[in-house]
């Protein structure tokens, strides 16, 4: 004991390209600006995606690791804005099929670097696939990743029932992203919360709505995070402080790209 505790933080969304990995990436970026010690886990088993964002290369991955063939320090590799990342092993097959002993293991070496960490979040993939579940299980915080589209909203759904009907997991933080209008938001969050109050014992929490920004986009096209890329010279994505009120422990990125609340639609 002694040790000090380690946040752990699964962002995951049931439907794929939602936005987990910008989610997970800039999430990092604004945490670590917080002063707060950052790894982030690309939990995306079959395809890595946190590396080629950011335009990195590794020579070893999460698979050495499993494999026991080093340390999970061996493979932190320096991101930009002082986050470490661990990435994934791109298109291993036998990543996928991870048995949840393996999973839970893996999330147990992060303990090794509990002294050296603050933050711990993983990008899980898309699905509701063992990876995905075991890496869930094992964090404190569930964001889920919503758009506002219906395929989206069913898969969001079938994932917390999931979570909840299996490993009573119960409480969901829900960001909603790409929006059109910060009313959108509140709308993907009316529809979901709709059907879990009706057939769900849960806790959904509203976190707040990403814009839709083809800067978004660009910069991935760059390989830049978003976060770097544009915050502060785009009007849409103005700078503010949020307030630290919905996550205890840690808070929410001071800067997002959200709309100022004293602006009108
Ligand atoms: N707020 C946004 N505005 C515009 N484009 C966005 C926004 N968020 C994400 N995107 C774009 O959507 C695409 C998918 O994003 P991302 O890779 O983060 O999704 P994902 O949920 O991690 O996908 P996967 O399920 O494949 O892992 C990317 O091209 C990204 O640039
Ligand atoms: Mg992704």
């Amino acid at each position: 004991m002694g040790m000090h505790p380690v946040q752990v933080i699964a962002v995951t969304g049931g439907k794929g390209g939602v936005g987990k990995t910008n989610v997970s990436v800039n999430l990092a970026l604004a945490l670590a600006d917080l002063g707060r010690r950052v790894v982030l886990l690309d939990a995306d088993l079959g395809l890595a995606n946190v590396d080629v964002l950011l335009g990195l290369t590794s020579k070893r991955t999460l698979a050495d690791v499993i494999a026991g063939e080093c340390d999970l320090r061996d493979v932190l590799i320096q991101g930009p804005g002082g986050i470490r990342i661990v990435p994934a092993a791109s298109g291993t097959q036998s990543m996928v099929q991870l048995s949840t002993l393996q999973h839970a293991g893996l999330i147990q070496a992060f303990s090794e670097l509990g002294d050296e960490l603050d933050v711990l979040i993983i990008d899980t993939a898309a699905g509701i696939g063992d990876a995905v579940v075991s890496f869930v299980r094992a964090a404190q915080e569930v964001l889920l990743v919503v758009t506002d589209e219906p395929t989206s909203i069913t898969d969001a759904y079938a994932l917390i029932k999931l979570l909840n009907r299996d490993y009573g997991i119960s409480r969901f933080r829900v960001l909603a992203n790409m929006a059109h209008a910060p009313q959108e938001g509140r709308n993907l969050f009316a529809k979901l919360t709709k059907v879990t109050e009706r057939f769900l014992d849960v806790a959904l929490q509203y976190v707040g709505a990403i814009p839709y920004d083809e800067s978004v986009r660009k910069a991935v096209q760059k390989q830049r995070a978003v976060y770097d890329a544009i915050l502060g010279r785009s009007p849409r994505w103005r700078s503010r402080p949020l307030r630290r009120r919905s996550i205890p422990g840690h808070c929410l990125p001071p800067r997002v790209g959200t709309w100022s609340s004293s602006s009108s639609d």
